[in-house]
């Protein structure tokens, strides 16, 4: 069979861009400077009494999702004010937050770290005990390894003072050594943090990602904790160690 030139010609300007599409995407979205991320039952958004998305998660058990500390408390006059569980609900494998997929779990209990008390101090862990089962599958809980590539989801900021995001992203961020994290954030705690970021920023977690996963090598390492700003240079994104607390999981 012969192919025409034309035919060569018409595909290699499709692959082209195609190609354009996938290097452009990056650059523009995010968390900061990821993309749409694909179907990810087990990561968890979390809505307030309104119906808005607040926080993130990821679902450990079929009747557990863990979060961040802080996710459990929100600002009040005099300071945080926790959270009631019936004021919270726990929605997973809900791509699109424009949309009423997936399947919404109200929430019965909430453990919170008893030694937490600010997201710079480490401890920013919680447990969110679901009403009953869910039918997806779990992820693991493993350690995050310096050097290997994490990728945080989230429907948070897609810029330091960027709008969030209705769909699911993630982004690919390299967990980094203990030393370049203590020089990166003050009160750092090897065996309960971790954190993870290029040198030259660009990518990150931001605003609304927090209590969301990171994951390495198919293990949940990580909740989105803190950060100064996100994706700056320099500041790479501080995750509470999953490993450090594996028995309270
Ligand atoms: N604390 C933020 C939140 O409430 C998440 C911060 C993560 N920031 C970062 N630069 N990695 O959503």
């Amino acid at each position: 069979m012969r192919i025409s030139p034309r035919l060569v010609a018409a595909l290699a300007l499709v692959a082209v861009q195609l190609a354009s599409q996938l290097v452009a995407a990056p650059a523009a979205l995010a968390v900061v400077g990821g993309s749409v991320a694909g179907r990810a039952p087990w990561v968890a958004a979390l809505l307030d009494a309104r119906g808005s998305q607040f926080c993130g998660g990821a679902l450990i058990a079929p009747d557990r999702v863990v979060t961040a500390a802080h996710c459990t408390q929100e600002r009040g006059l005099l300071g945080p004010r926790d959270r009631a569980p019936r004021q919270l609900t726990v929605v997973l494998d809900r791509h699109d937050l424009r949309t009423r997929s997936g399947v919404r779990v109200g929430v019965s209990g909430i453990w919170r770290h008893p030694a937490f008390t600010d997201v710079g101090r480490g401890d920013d862990l919680a447990v969110l005990q679901l009403d009953g089962p869910v039918a997806f599958e779990p992820v693991r809980v493993g350690d995050a390894v310096a050097g290997r590539t994490a990728t945080a989801y989230g429907w948070g900021r897609t810029a330091e003072s960027g709008p969030v995001s209705s769909l699911l992203r993630q982004v690919d961020v390299p967990i980094r050594a203990d030393h370049d994290c203590a020089a990166a954030l003050a009160g750092y705690r090897a065996d309960a943090m971790l954190c993870a970021g290029f040198p030259d920023g660009g990518r990150d977690a931001c605003t609304g990602d927090s209590g969301g996963p990171l994951v390495s090598d198919g293990l949940l390492v990580g909740v989105v904790s803190y950060g100064r700003g996100c994706a700056r240079a320099g500041q790479p994104g501080a995750y509470t160690r999953l490993a450090h607390y594996r028995d309270r999981l």
